[in-house]
């Protein structure tokens, strides 16, 4: 077996990006089409802002072995669509039963997490907490606040990511929304159809 080397990447809190990170990448507002609910209020967004950034994530990936970790910092940009607060795509790991750790360093966020039958679960993510995402879970970050949220995260290495599953579906189960006095709230999104019991027995009974 070769030896890894260590690493040593300081979050920049203010900036939101690991320094010494090995890997970046973006999400424009302009590739987050059909996640919203209100269309309209989303073709607007993209006449004012299409271009910029909604979301990044910095990682530093040593490999992609299994029994290796990958370990990062993601920065969503504050803000709604129509009613709707701005949030990632979300998905499963490709290998479901592995799990992520997020932990708050600036700002104020939602994990919002559904399981393959459709079961809701909402952690808030403020500074200094840290959110256990456990295994066959689908998970999305919300940014609920009104600055940047900055989250640390760590997962398996070889976890893959599987962003169908919402698409597939009609979106995830609930929406996080502002409940018009400062504070946010789940409600249902109308688009979702639930998975076939069969589809998932398969995900559940997936391992490794
Ligand atoms: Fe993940």
């Amino acid at each position: 077996m070769k030896l890894l080397e260590p690493g040593n990447c300081r979050v920049d809190v203010a900036a939101g990006r690991l320094d010494g990170a090995s890997n970046r990448y973006e999400k424009l507002f302009s590739d987050l089409a059909g996640l919203y609910e209100d269309e309209r209020a989303f073709r607007a967004l993209l006449e004012e802002k299409g271009s910029s950034v909604a979301y990044e994530v910095t990682d530093f990936k040593p490999s992609a072995n299994p029994g290796d970790m990958i370990i990062g910092v993601t920065r969503m940009e504050p803000g709604r669509v129509g009613r709707e607060f701005y949030m990632t795509r979300g998905h499963i790991h490709a290998r479901p039963n592995r799990p992520e750790m997020y932990y708050g360093e600036r700002g104020r966020g939602v994990m919002l997490l559904e399981s393959p039958a459709g079961e809701i679960r909402t952690v808030e993510i403020t500074p200094r907490a840290m959110c256990y995402v456990p295994p066959y879970w689908i998970h999305r970050s919300v940014n609920v606040g009104d600055e940047p949220l900055v989250m640390t995260f760590a997962y398996p290495a070889d976890s893959g990511q599987d962003y169908d599953i919402i698409a597939k579906v009609g979106g995830m189960r609930s929406r996080i929304v502002t409940d018009g006095k400062g504070g946010w709230m789940a409600v249902d999104n109308a688009a979702y159809r639930p998975r076939p019991q069969a589809l998932v027995d398969s995900i559940m009974a997936m391992k490794d």
